[in-house]
């Protein structure tokens, strides 16, 4: 187990959301937090929020699907905080929409923000964390372990977070670094979050049930952190569902595809 007391910890979308929720708990454990999403407005309020007297955030205002971005808020945190020893690829968008009707544009969107954010900012994070032997976290949702009917696009974006996270592990094993992937099942969302749909228009989500609440995540982050797990599935209800689509993948995916065709708005 490590201590977080002056650790500084990087969380990419962290002005909203899950993102907001952990950032408040990394900052109550003691570490130097930093902050990013696309509005400025957002990240100030959230800042303002989250700061005591004895702890204040960075924020940076960065898009995580622009390589630039990525570049300018690693060095912002480098010159800053002076180090970086964790960092939350939270960062992510999701969308609805049936595979005939979503513009290609939307597949190139989530997955230039859901897979190859979290990529650049790894890399670019990589040289810090391993002098560091900090950690790797990837925010990822249980569509991501079946392709789920109706979120082709969101599943898709997030199913190689898998690949890519059990493959840096094994490349970084021998250097202490951690690498982390947690699979989100529904959660409690802020009232204002957006989605895309098909055409890449932003649409708010409504959706009522939900099993998980947004500090439920955030605590499963800041254990993964702590404890050095590596692969987190989160509530019972996502554990099922991960074991159903292993061993029943046909019974799973009539289930999936009833569910959709009822609502397109169910899963995350
Ligand atoms: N909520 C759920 O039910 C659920 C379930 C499973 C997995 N997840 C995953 O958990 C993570 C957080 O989700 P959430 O529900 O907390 O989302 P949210 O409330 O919509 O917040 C998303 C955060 O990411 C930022 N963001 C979005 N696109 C970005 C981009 N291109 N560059 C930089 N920042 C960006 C947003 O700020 P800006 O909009 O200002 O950029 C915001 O801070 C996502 O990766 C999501 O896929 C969520």
């Amino acid at each position: 187990m490590i201590n977080l007391k002056g650790k500084s910890v990087l969380i990419t979308g962290g002005s909203k959301g899950i993102g907001r929720e952990t950032a408040r708990m990394f900052v109550e454990s003691g570490a130097r937090v930093t902050i990013t999403g696309r509005s400025a407005e957002d990240l100030v309020k959230t800042r303002k929020e989250l700061e005591t007297s004895s702890s204040s955030i960075l924020s940076v205002v960065a898009d995580v699907s622009r390589e630039e971005d990525c570049r300018r808020t690693v060095d912002t945190v480098i010159a800053e905080m002076g180090s970086i020893d964790v960092l939350i690829n939270n960062a992510g968008m999701s969308a609805r929409g049936l595979c005939s009707e979503s513009s290609i544009e939307l597949y190139q969107t989530l997955v230039g923000i859901n897979f190859l954010g979290p990529v650049m900012m790894s890399r670019l994070c990589l040289k810090e964390i391993q002098r560091n032997k900090g950690s790797i976290v990837f925010i990822s949702t249980l569509a991501a372990l079946k392709g789920i009917p109706g979120l082709s696009h969101y599943s898709s974006s997030k199913m190689p977070l898998t690949a890519f996270s059990e493959s840096i592990r094994g490349e970084l094993k021998k250097d202490g670094v951690h690498i982390s992937i947690i699979y989100v099942g529904f959660t409690g969302n802020d009232p204002d979050k957006t989605i895309y749909d098909s055409q890449g228009n932003r649409v708010p989500l409504k959706r009522s049930k939900n099993n998980l609440t947004q500090q439920d995540v955030a605590s499963a982050v800041v254990r993964a952190v702590l404890g050095r797990k590596e692969i987190i599935t989160l509530s019972v209800l996502g554990k099922l569902a991960a074991f159903f689509y292993r061993f029943f993948p046909r019974l799973s995916e009539l289930v999936l595809t009833k569910q959709a065709l009822k609502s397109p708005q169910y899963e995350e």
